[in-house]
C-alpha cells in the first residue's frame, strides 16, 4: 500500500511541472492587498475587459465597492455595465451557450483563479499572448498552450512573436519578440498586469481584507492587555516582596 502511495507521489511530479506549461519559468509578482489604488485600477480593468466573457460569480458589485473603498454610487455609475442592481453577483454578459459556440469552450469563473493557479501563474498569462495564425482566435499562449482565449488586451500591449528553440528534441519557448507596439509602453502594460493580479488575489480571498484590519485592532489589544498585565503583577507582587 505505502509503496503504491509513493510511486503515485512520485508519478504526480513531473505532472506538476508540466501544469506550468513545458517547464516554463513564471514572473513573480508583488501582491499588495493594502494598496487601494491598484485594487480598484484593477477592478475596473476586470470590469471593462473580462467580464463581457468570465463571470466571477462568487462576488456582488456592492461588497467589491465597500472592500475597496468606491462608492455605491460610484459603482453603480461607472462599473455596472454587466449587471442591473448594485447587489448582484457578478456574472458575465455573454450567455455560455453563445460562447461556447463562438470559442469551443466556455470561459471559466475567474473568481478563484488566483488560488487555483496561482498569481504567478496569472500575472504570467496575461503577458504571454503571441500571434500564432495557426489558431482559431489568431492568439496563443506560451504558459496555456492552446488557449481558446484570444488576446483581449492586444490594443495596450501590442502583438509580440513568440520564438522557440530545440532543447533535447522538444520545442521550447524561447523569448519573445516585438511584432507591433500598443498604445501602453511594455513598463505601462506589465504595472497594469500587477494591478489586475492584485485585484484577482483580493477577489479569490476577500476576507483577507477584513482579516487584515482585524489583525491590527487584536495587536492593539494584546499591547494594551499586556501594560494592563504589568501593572496587575506590580500590585499582586507589591506585598510579597
Ligand atoms: C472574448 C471572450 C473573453 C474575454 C473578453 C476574456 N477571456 Fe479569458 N478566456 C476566454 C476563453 C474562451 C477561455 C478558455 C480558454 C481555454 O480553455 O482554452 C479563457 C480562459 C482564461 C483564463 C484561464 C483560466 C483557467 O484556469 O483555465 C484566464 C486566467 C483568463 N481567461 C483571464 C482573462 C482575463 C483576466 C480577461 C480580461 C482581461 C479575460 N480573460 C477576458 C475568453 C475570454
Amino acid at each position: 500500500m505505502i509503496k503504491k502511495i509513493i510511486i503515485v507521489l512520485l508519478l504526480s511530479v513531473p505532472a506538476l511541472g508540466l501544469a506550468a506549461g513545458n517547464n516554463l519559468k513564471l514572473d513573480s509578482v508583488d501582491i499588495d492587498l493594502s494598496d487601494k489604488a491598484s485594487l480598484q485600477r484593477g477592478a475596473r480593468t476586470f470590469i471593462n475587459y473580462c467580464l463581457s466573457c468570465h463571470s466571477a460569480g462568487y462576488m456582488r458589485y456592492n461588497r467589491m465597492g465597500k472592500d475597496l473603498g468606491i462608492s455605491d454610487e460610484l459603482v453603480s455609475g461607472n462599473l455596472l455595465f454587466a449587471a442591473d442592481k448594485i447587489g448582484d453577483l457578478m456574472k458575465a454578459v455573454m450567455p455560455a451557450e453563445d460562447a461556447k459556440k463562438a470559442f469551443g469552450t466556455v470561459p471559466p469563473d475567474l473568481t478563484l483563479v488566483t488560488r487555483s493557479r496561482g498569481p504567478e501563474w496569472f500575472y504570467t498569462y496575461m503577458r504571454s499572448f503571441y500571434r500564432d495564425e495557426s489558431s482559431a482566435s489568431g492568439w496563443n499562449n506560451v504558459v496555456f498552450p492552446d488557449v481558446a482565449m484570444p488576446h483581449v488586451l492586444y490594443s495596450w500591449q501590442g502583438e509580440q512573436r513568440a520564438i522557440f528553440k530545440e532543447h533535447e528534441g522538444r520545442r521550447v519557448f524561447d523569448r519573445f519578440e516585438v511584432g507591433s507596439s500598443g498604445s501602453m509602453s511594455e513598463e505601462v502594460y506589465t504595472d497594469t498586469m500587477r494591478d489586475l493580479t492584485n485585484f484577482m488575489v483580493y477577489l479569490g480571498e476577500p476576507a483577507k481584507l477584513v482579516r487584515y484590519r482585524i489583525g491590527t485592532y487584536v495587536i492593539i489589544f494584546l499591547l494594551i492587555f499586556l501594560f494592563v498585565a504589568y501593572l496587575l503583577k506590580k500590585e499582586f507582587w507589591k506585598d510579597v516582596h
